[in-house]
Formats: C-alpha cells, sequence, structure tokens
C-alpha cells in the first residue's frame, strides 16, 4: 500500500462471546487521503490507544456506553495526531489534535463538546512524547483520577485497593493514591514481574499476584481494617473477595469488568453484596468522559505531578498500525504494562532541539 493512502483496520466480523479479539476479526484496507470541506480538518495520526472497552463494540448484543461498530465500518478508537490541512479557523495546520480518530493513518475531524462521549480536544501545549496525551493526561489518567478522587471521595489515610493495578488505568490510580496521601496502597497484577514494579516502582506498598496467590486471604491479611476504596477494573472473583473486605462506609469505585465481560453467560452478580448493606458501602460505576467538562482540573493536577517527578508516565508501545489488533488483544492476555500505546507515525518536529 502507498504511503499516500490511508491505511486502515475495518471490522471484519464480531468475535464470539467467548473468543479473544484478534487480527481475524479486521480487515487491512485502504482508500484515497479524503478532503477536508468546510468547518472540517484533516488529521494525520501519530498514535493510538487500545482500550478494552472496544471489545464490546463488535458485539450487536452486548450494552455499552456507546453503539456497536457495523461490519465493513472503519474500527473506532481514540488517537493524537497532527492537522495537516484545515477549512476551520480555529484549526490551524500544525495543531496537535485528541480524538477518536479511529484504526487508520488519516481522518476528517470537526471539534466536539463535552456532549459527545468521545470529546476532542486541541492541545494548548504539547509536551513530548505525544503519546502522553493518551496516558498519563489522557484517558487513563483522567479515568483514575476522577474515578479515585471524584467517585472514590479518596480521604488522606484511607486504605486502598486496585485491580489490574499495573495497567494503563490502574498504573495512574495506584500513584494517585499515593500523591493523595492514601494510607496503604495495594495492588492486584497478573504477574510476579508486574508486581515487583508496582512496588519498586510506582510505590505500591504491596503487590498480589492473582494468578499465583490465594486472593481473598491476601486481601483479609492486608487490610485488618478493612479496604475504604476498591478501584475495581477487572469484577468477578477479585471484586468478591474484595467486598468480603470492606471497612465501614467503604465505596467501591466499577472502573471496568474485563475479567466477566466477554465470558459465556449467564452473568451472576457479585457473590457477596450484602456486605455493602453491613458495610454502609456505596458502589458507583462511572465513564470518564461524564467529567470531560472538568478535564482542565485534572490535567493540571496529572502535568503539574508528572512534572515534579511524582508520576510516572508508564506506557507500552507497539509500532506501527498493522499491528493495532494484536495491540487490542494484548490487554486480554495481560501483555501489557502501563498504557498500550500504538505508534503509528513518528511525533511531528515540533519541539524543537
Ligand atoms: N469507566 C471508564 O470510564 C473507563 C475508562 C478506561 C478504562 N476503563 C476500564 O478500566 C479497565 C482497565 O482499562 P485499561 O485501559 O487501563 O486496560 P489495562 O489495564 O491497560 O489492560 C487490561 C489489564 O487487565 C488485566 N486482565 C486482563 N484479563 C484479566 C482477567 N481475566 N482477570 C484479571 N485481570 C485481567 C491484564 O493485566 P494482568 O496481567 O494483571 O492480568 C491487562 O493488562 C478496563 O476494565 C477498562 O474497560 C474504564
Amino acid at each position: 500500500m502507498s504511503a499516500d493512502m490511508n491505511r486502515q483496520w475495518r471490522v471484519a466480523r464480531y468475535p464470539k462471546q467467548e473468543e479473544v479479539i484478534g487480527p481475524e476479526h479486521f480487515e487491512w484496507t485502504s482508500e484515497p487521503v479524503p478532503e477536508p470541506e468546510d468547518g472540517q480538518f484533516l488529521v494525520r495520526t501519530i498514535c493510538l490507544a487500545p482500550v478494552p472497552a472496544q471489545r464490546g463494540y463488535l458485539e450487536k448484543s452486548h450494552q455499552s456506553f456507546l453503539e456497536n461498530i457495523e461490519i465493513g465500518a472503519v474500527m473506532r478508537g481514540r488517537g493524537v495526531g497532527q492537522i495537516i490541512s484545515s477549512k476551520h479557523p480555529d484549526y490551524a495546520e500544525g495543531d496537535i489534535f485528541v480524538g477518536s480518530l479511529g484504526w487508520q493513518d488519516y481522518s476528517i475531524q470537526h471539534p466536539r463538546g463535552a456532549e459527545f462521549v468521545f470529546s476532542t480536544k486541541k492541545v494548548k501545549t504539547p509536551i513530548s512524547p505525544l503519546s502522553t496525551e493518551l496516558s498519563i493526561l489522557g484517558q487513563a489518567g483522567a479515568t483514575a483520577y476522577f474515578g479515585l478522587l471524584e467517585v472514590g471521595q479518596l480521604k488522606a489515610g484511607e486504605n486502598v485497593l486496585i485491580s489490574a493495578a499495573a495497567g494503563g488505568v490502574g498504573s495512574a490510580a495506584g500513584q494517585i493514591a499515593r500523591i493523595k496521601g492514601a494510607g496503604k496502597v495495594v495492588g492486584i497484577a497478573g504477574s510476579d514481574t508486574k508486581c515487583t514494579w508496582l512496588v519498586d516502582e510506582l510505590g505500591y506498598d504491596v503487590a498480589i499476584n492473582y494468578k499465583t496467590e490465594n486472593v481473598a486471604e491476601r486481601i483479609e491479611e492486608l487490610f485488618p481494617d478493612g479496604i475504604d476504596i476498591f478501584f475495581d477494573n477487572v469484577g468477578g472473583d477479585i471484586l468478591n473477595d474484595a467486598l468480603a473486605n470492606l471497612a465501614l462506609h467503604a465505596r467501591v469505585v466499577v472502573c471496568g469488568f474485563i475479567s466477566t465481560d466477554y465470558s459465556p453467560g449467564p452473568h451472576y452478580g457479585p457473590i457477596n453484596y450484602q456486605c455493602m448493606v453491613y458495610k454502609r458501602a456505596r458502589m458507583e460505576g462511572f465513564i470518564v468522559f461524564d467529567y470531560w467538562d472538568r478535564y482542565d482540573e485534572a490535567e493540571q493536577d496529572l502535568l503539574g505531578w508528572y512534572k515534579e517527578g511524582l508520576l510516572i508516565n508508564a506506557e507500552d508501545e507497539d509500532d506501527g498500525l498493522e499491528h493495532m489488533p494484536d495491540s487490542l488483544a494484548s490487554l486480554f492476555k495481560g501483555l501489557n504494562t502501563g498504557v498500550k500505546i500504538c505508534r503509528v507515525s513518528p511525533d511531528p518536529d515540533i519541539f524543537g532541539g
């Protein structure tokens, strides 16, 4: 395919319920690079960030916060890119842009406000690397920030448990908990290497390997006074084990449920939910884009902590648009550490030096 063409991944077929997503569900196509019309601009993709929710867009019956993607359509996906031609007065050639770019080299875009779930943003002061806009300053960082501080209402000294702790959201959440003066911060992850990384690099107090340890016993042992905030990315058995060990007035932040989402049904609810009553606990789901109108607030804090060296931006980069289906699949196999990024083109030379 010519570099002047727009290479794309289109949806070829929906995976069966228990099937792991992979390249076989997509078709690699190309078409001429489109031209913007009045009010639009053309964006060249720099990086895309696969997220587990994208698996949910490929299922007709799936209940999601977004509609499913039709067979034959370009796969939806958030990314950072550069505007290379514009017919919009407020968006100039060279500007850096974040939005739903899709799994492709080029996309036609226009500004979208907070009313749209995949809100867009012109990056006022880009920092290097530009992938940061998708990781610590992007969806992963903002999800951790609003999940922990708004939904979880974290207070200094409280004890926090985080599942999928070495993933994109989890790696940010643990660090934010630490910065905000949490008491004990415990992570759950799927390998000893990840657990060591959580403690040695990210400041978690302890990490539990859910594949080799008895999670229920370890949680009981590590939280003698109960969990004040459980930030859950996983659901299933880990959620059950956490519910059995809540502190009085605990908050369960329901961020995701990657362990149960695509297993064959029927799906059962958490078995220890009666503990919500005994502990007068609160369990609340959220979608990060609900907080889009407050994004500047998160960005200011996250950027400040990042510049001060308090917050590590953990990224795990694959190289090449052609690898995008494998990048998405890697999330379900636990192959990523930190935010999974797929690089589509190099960062443009906008930083000088
Ligand atoms: N509510 C929102 O607005 C929002 C926004 C973004 C993301 N999310 C959700 O947050 C969660 C994390 O998203 P992310 O983008 O940061 O992905 P991620 O954590 O970077 O990747 C997923 C991780 O989940 C773990 N995992 C996979 N299958 C598992 C299983 N069966 N049991 C336990 N752990 C499993 C894997 O790590 P291990 O090696 O530890 O298994 C994997 O690395 C997802 O559930 C996602 O849907 C929600």
